[in-house]
């Protein structure tokens, strides 16, 4: 591996572009994203993207994913006259100093690996048409060693040669706060091979650097490293109280507690220790999958062979929420309806890649169990990959009738409900709440029967009257 290249903040050098015309090439959730963040941070940006609806839609102003707030941000941009869009490698060639890759590494199919064909062809595509010097920024996540390679490749097919330059700077921003983490980061990480690399790369991201955002300077191997360990330390932490879910069911603790208890040390810490059904989306469970299956080409996979038990460890978490219903449910799925509160693999997002509440669904609709599935975002997405599931158009709608109510994925609309008032819709007063989102004590004093992973059984603290249900039903 190379040594740490030294960091330099001196004036920039003769060859450094001070204020960079930029593209993002591949405008899905990252790439759109940052090219929004730069055009509105002042940057001239020019976003391009093989697929035409894509940027079409863009050009219109309408976001293809579910983001709070970058709508408004787009619009912004768009208004501006920094933001353009295209579909042509010839433009952004022409148009670029520093051209950032943001297209996606999704697993393989059949491998645990990363599939870099989307990566491969960006890279190329642009690089055959460079005739003069211009820095290609990778962002996407990528197998450690790939930027080395992409280096090779770029220059030998680029009419500038050695003029391009590869680096690597890897993106930490969360879904449902893409905005804000890409134009306030808690760090900006830098992989690069000369001091030219790095002045571009701080002249790309001067407004970020004024606000004293840390930066980290590294070579190409260590940035790549950075995402996925990252991305592998999140998963590690969310397993390893799941894992002690596990344990609090087989010994009648409360995971809950638990991790309060441990939160208080602040060398543990309470983020990402939220016990539940899990991690899902389109980063952490590839990403650790993809990392030791690069370890293991590398002669090291021993050293992150745990990251298969987290993996195992979060995938059991589903297999354990329906066991959870399916206890509430008498013991037999078949015929019984399920509430399914949830699709999305998160809140404040509509993505269902690899999503634990739809997984969760499909899971007991295979079971034989009637589900009805309510997401405030996610349907549509939800609908293209499991059609086979039923959609209901509220929340209300959703649990009417229902004889076990589940929660997959803790929307605010899910925590505000009133348990009385939906107490009197559903069929049965039982819920699991699979992200230990909802005040069990609330819902007891209600008269449910409450369950959540890893927690104690307690019985329902009050019944209902059945005038009393039906009087609400009436109104809702
Ligand atoms: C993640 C990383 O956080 C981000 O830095 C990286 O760039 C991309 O991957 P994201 O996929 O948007 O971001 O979601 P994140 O907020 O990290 O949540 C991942 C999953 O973990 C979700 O399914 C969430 O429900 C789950 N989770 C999170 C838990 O189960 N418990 C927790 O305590 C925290």
């Amino acid at each position: 591996m190379s040594a740490a290249v030294t960091s330099i903040a001196a004036s920039p050098g003769p060859d450094v572009v001070e204020h960079p015309r930029l593209t993002v090439i591949g405008t899905g959730y990252l790439g759109a994203t940052h090219a929004v963040s730069m055009a509105v941070l002042g940057y001239e940006v020019l976003g391009v993207d093989v697929d035409q609806a894509k940027i079409d839609a863009l050009v219109a102003g309408r976001v293809p994913f579910h983001e709070p707030g970058l709508p408004e941000q787009l619009a912004a941009a768009l208004a501006s006259g920094r933001l353009r869009f295209t579909t042509s490698f010839d433009e952004a060639a022409a148009f670029g100093d520093v051209h950032f890759v943001c297209v996606g590494t999704p697993q393989q199919r059949g491998s645990n690996a990363a599939d870099m064909t989307y990566v491969d062809a960006a890279f190329t595509e642009l690089a055959r048409r460079l005739d003069r010097r211009a820095l290609i920024v990778g962002k996407s996540t990528v197998p450690i060693g790939t930027a080395a390679r992409l280096t090779e490749l770029v220059q030998s097919v680029a009419p500038a040669g050695t003029e391009v330059e590869v680096a690597w700077n890897p993106e930490f921003l969360r879904e449902g706060y893409a905005v804000q983490d890409t134009m306030h980061p808690d760090r900006l990480v830098f992989g690069v091979t000369t001091p030219w690399a790095e002045q571009q790369l701080r002249a790309a991201f001067r407004p970020v650097l004024d606000e004293g955002t840390p930066l980290v300077v590294a070579d190409l191997p260590t940035a790549e490293l950075v995402k996925v360990a990252a991305n592998s330390f999140l998963a590690t932490k969310i397993s390893f109280i799941n894992a002690m879910a596990e344990v609090c069911e087989a010994t009648g603790a409360d995971v809950s507690v638990l991790a309060t208890a441990l939160s208080h040390d602040t060398r543990i810490g309470g983020r990402f220790l939220k016990p539940g059904l899990g991690f899902g989306g389109g980063c952490l469970p590839k990403d650790i999958r993809a990392f030791a299956a690069r370890a293991e080409e590398l002669g090291v996979g021993q050293a992150v062979r745990f990251l298969g038990e987290v993996d195992g460890i979060n995938l059991r978490r589903r297999q354990r929420t329906v066991d959870l219903v399916t206890e509430l449910a008498d013991g037999d799925l078949v015929g019984k309806r399920i509430a399914a509160l949830g699709a999305a693999f998160k809140p404040n997002s509509d993505d269902v890649r690899d999503a634990p509440a739809l997984d969760v669904a499909r899971m007991l609709h295979r079971a034989g169990a009637v589900v009805s599935v309510f997401d405030p975002e996610a349907m549509p997405n939800a609908a293209k990959v499991y059609p086979e599931l039923r959609y209901a158009p509220s929340l209300t709608a959703a649990v009417m009738d229902a004889d076990v109510v589940v929660l997959l994925t803790e929307w605010q609309e899910f925590r505000d409900a009133d348990p009385v008032d939906i107490g009197t819709l559903v069929h049965e007063r039982r819920i699991v709440d699979g992200r230990h989102a909802l005040d069990a004590d609330r819902y007891r004093a209600a008269g449910w029967e409450y369950r959540a992973l890893g927690r104690p059984v307690q019985s329902p603290t009050v019944e209902l009257t059945v005038d009393e249900r039906d009087a609400f039903r009436r109104t809702a």
